[in-house]
């Protein structure tokens, strides 16, 4: 039995579509109704449980082999390590983690830092480990500038002209799936990208002629970008975390494009153009 956590995130969503297709059993937790039932819904079966609260989840990791780790974006090295006390004293036997690109457990950025110590505390849990470091998601283009596109705005990032090597999110997934139910993967590290690098200005050029009418980005400074995601409501801690990855970005830290994801799943990798096209309705006005 797998058990999926995130599930109703942008990995997490995609991850139960592939493990129902592949008819394996599993089940996702979910830490409130409104969650619960959306998954109950697309026919998962739902297990209740919060990672904040570790007393939550005994029930949900009971007959759990293998465990998808993703928990939140801000602040969860706590949530995640809860997590696999969980899965040690149930008896999982694998765990595939998902990580972030250019992670150091003693990195300066608070994000990379805390992904880099539940990396350290599964590879020493004695549990078997796979773990996942993609690049930046395509998904982020709907999920957090789709909304300013449509309204004409141009898009703000302290990048400079630095390329990313974009990955969609459903990569990540069938990255994850096979590495959940085929032998071999354990032990492994794998370093996920999208086929080709750009900039935020050659993605917002492309939205442009798709979508037929101006979209811009903005190079800004670190200052500007720092009050501008503190401005969404974000925490100073997620903050400086995004930050300090456009800076890398900026230095040409994630231009790097990798064959990860046809070597494990053997599929190439999405495009973004593919990705674009796909959800252009999500950008138009
Ligand atoms: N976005 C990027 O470009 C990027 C790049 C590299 C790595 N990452 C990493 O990807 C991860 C986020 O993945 P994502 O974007 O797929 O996630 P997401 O869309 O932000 O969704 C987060 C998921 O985690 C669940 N969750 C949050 N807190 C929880 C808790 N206390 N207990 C149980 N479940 C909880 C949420 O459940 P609810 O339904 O209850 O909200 C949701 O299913 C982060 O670790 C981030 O560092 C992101």
């Amino acid at each position: 039995m797998i058990l999926v956590t995130g599930s109703t995130g942008k990995v997490g969503q995609h991850l139960i579509n592939v493990l129902q297709a592949k008819g394996v059993p599993f089940k996702a937790l979910a830490r409130s109704e409104a969650s619960a039932q959306a998954l109950a819904a697309q026919g998962v079966t739902v297990v209740r449980g919060d990672l904040s609260e570790p007393a939550s989840l005994k029930a949900a990791f009971q007959g759990v082999e293998k465990l998808f780790l993703l928990s939140s974006a801000s602040h969860f090295a706590g949530l995640e390590l809860a997590a696999l006390a969980a899965a040690k004293a149930a008896g999982v036997k694998h765990v595939v983690k998902l990580s972030a690109w250019g992670v150091s457990a003693d990195s300066a950025n608070p994000l990379l830092r805390e992904h880099g110590r539940v990396e350290q505390a599964l590879e020493a849990s004695g549990l078997a480990w796979t773990i996942l470091r993609p690049n930046f998601f395509m998904q982020n283009w709907v999920a957090f500038f789709a909304p300013g596109i449509k309204a004409g705005q141009p898009v703000y990032a302290n990048t400079g002209e630095g390329r990313l090597a974009w990955i969609d999110a459903r990569d990540i997934a069938d990255v994850a799936a096979t590495a959940l139910t085929e032998p071999g993967h354990e032990g492994f590290v794998y370093e996920l990208t999208g086929p080709e690098s750009f900039s935020y200005a050659e993605v917002a050029a492309r939205l442009a002629d798709l979508l037929g009418r101006p979209v811009r980005h903005v190079a800004v400074p670190d200052a500007a970008a720092y009050q501008a995601i503190r401005g969404h409501g974000q925490d100073a801690w997620y903050a400086f975390g995004l930050v300090a990855l456009n800076q890398g970005v900026r230095d040409g830290a994630a231009d790097r494009v990798l064959g990860t994801t046809e070597l494990v799943t053997g599929r190439a990798a999405r495009t973004l153009d593919a990705y674009l096209r796909e959800h252009l309705d999500a950008f138009r006005d």
